[in-house]
């Protein structure tokens, strides 16, 4: 199921693709029927439409939000996020398929997944009623490199995609609603209000899959955090954070505020 995804193109119906085998896997969970997690080869790369065409993010053309260009834009850059997520997080359930891990530890990732794909159809929505589409625009070409960074590392990949790079979406999702509300866009305003409150339970998932890991190695987290962060994603983390959603979802201060990037450079 998860390379079946991870190969089809399509935006529209990778994210059918998504919620169809999400909707299969919960069906099974709550008869009780076995579905086996066996062993599969996701691609390197994973398959994506002929558009957008897909640039170096200093060659993304970069549009101020208060114009209604600069709204579609963001939200173009939104949904590209999206896409990549219901990859990544079918990703980790092939990729480290020879890892023994709970059966709960594939609920919440295909659950994830599944709630990327809806993500996707949400913005891709938006983009439509704004007489745009997704591919319409160029977008980062760079998204999958944490994916590869971290393809032999299940720990680094935990670090790096939910509790680095989806913690950030929580830093930066208020600020972008409250963009839209002001341009009175309620469509995009509902969207990502959505998209916020269901970003949480992903992180939240990464930190605790990322602690039961260390325990079962018996580390301490937030050490092997630091360390993973730092071999895999230089440049340090971007504050303000939004510490309050962070410890919703099981991050606590003292696991990024030392990786700030703007950390006053005398107590590096
Ligand atoms: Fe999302
Ligand atoms: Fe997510």
């Amino acid at each position: 199921m998860a390379v079946d995804v991870l190969t089809t193109a399509d935006g529209r119906e990778k994210a059918a693709k998504s919620r169809a085998h999400a909707a299969r896997w919960a069906a099974a969970r709550s008869t009780g029927e076995v579905i086996e997690i066996g062993r599969a080869t996701p691609p390197d790369h994973p398959a994506r439409p002929e558009r957008p065409e897909l640039l170096s993010p200093r060659d993304v053309p970069k549009r101020k939000p208060g114009s209604p260009k600069g709204r579609v834009a963001l939200l173009h850059a939104v949904a590209h996020i999206e896409l990549n997520a219901v990859d990544l997080h079918w990703d980790i359930i092939a990729r480290f398929a020879d890892t023994p891990m709970p059966m709960g530890f594939y609920d919440d990732w295909v659950k994830a997944a599944d709630e990327e794909s809806k993500h996707f159809n949400l913005i891709s929505d938006c983009l439509e009623n704004m007489g745009s589409f997704y591919g319409d625009m160029p977008a980062h070409h760079g998204m999958w490199r944490a994916a590869s960074d971290t393809a032999e590392d299940l720990l680094g990949r935990l670090a790096i995609v939910p509790m680095v790079l989806e913690a950030r979406g929580l830093d930066v999702t208020p600020g972008m609603i409250a963009i839209f509300e002001k341009a009175g866009e309620a469509a995009a305003v509902d969207s990502l209000k959505t998209i916020y409150a269901e970003e949480v339970s992903h992180v939240a998932y990464g930190s605790k899959w990322f602690n039961f890991c260390c325990g079962r190695n018996n580390c301490d987290p937030k050490e092997v955090f630091h360390a993973l962060v730092r071999q895999y994603f230089k440049g340090g983390l971007k504050p303000p954070f939004n510490e309050e959603k962070r410890a919703e979802a099981g991050l606590p201060p003292d696991f990024y505020w030392p990786l700030a990037e703007e950390f006053p450079a005398y107590l590096r």
